[in-house]
């Protein structure tokens, strides 16, 4: 238990300024550019220590950040309050997880965080419960390589990996799961993220949309 207090205390300290280079390089970038099509009622997972806090759009009114880990909370709610504060909301819920009713949610947003969740299925299952129709997932995610040297390094390095950083799967073919839970990818965008150990580069971006079902 203390251990893992020590852990979270410390992933929560160093995130920032682990990050530094790869924000500058890239993240910061691709942020703006993807939260620009955020609209409506918003729900973001893993909002960890609020970096896309400052790229809301001002019609984003509402903003319901859910980030389980308190040590990640602390600092969000340090980041909410030196911004507008009456537009969030911040919770712990897990994103398996979220205390809302169905159709509660215009965007989702989820970055970074897809590759730390217990299940990529249950949590995209409630991402997709918790979209209205026509609402809109906007990820962004590091992912398996496409290369198959990588892809076994990637295998090989993972489950040291995923106890060193607060379980982050290197592994995962985000994309297809979420195309495999009924959510339509209407945008696509592969990158190396730059600066970041080759492991973890692989990056996809993107928009995926609930279709409404016909009837
Ligand atoms: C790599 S950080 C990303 C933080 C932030 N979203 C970003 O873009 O920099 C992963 C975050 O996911 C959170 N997380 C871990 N498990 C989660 C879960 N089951 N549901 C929601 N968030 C989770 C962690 O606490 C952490 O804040």
């Amino acid at each position: 238990m203390i251990v893992k207090q020590i852990h979270s205390y410390l992933m929560a300290k160093s995130y920032d300024y682990a990050m530094r280079s790869t924000e500058k390089r890239c993240l910061q970038k691709w942020r703006k550019e993807l939260l620009a099509q955020a609209d409506g009622e918003l729900l973001e997972i893993g909002a960890g220590t609020g970096v896309n806090l400052p790229h809301y759009p001002d019609r984003v009114s509402q903003i319901i950040l859910s980030e389980p880990d308190a040590q990640m909370r602390k600092r969000l709610q340090r980041r909410t309050g030196q911004l507008q504060k009456e537009r969030f909301n911040i919770t712990s819920w897990g994103a398996e997880s979220i205390k809302m009713p169905d159709a509660s949610f215009d965007t989702i947003v989820s970055t970074l965080v897809l590759c730390s969740v217990p299940s990529l299925e249950v949590s995209l299952n409630e991402i997709y419960r918790l979209l209205r129709p026509n609402g809109i997932l906007l990820f962004l995610e590091h992912v398996i390589s496409n290369h198959p040297a990588t892809r076994t390094w990637q295998h090989r390095i993972e489950p040291f990996w995923s106890l060193c950083a607060g379980n982050c799967r290197l592994t995962r073919d985000t994309a297809a799961e979420i195309h495999a839970s009924g959510l339509k990818i209407e945008r696509l965008t592969e990158a190396p993220m730059v600066g970041a150990p080759t492991f973890v580069r692989g990056t996809i971006r993107g928009v995926a949309r609930k279709v409404p079902e016909p009837g």
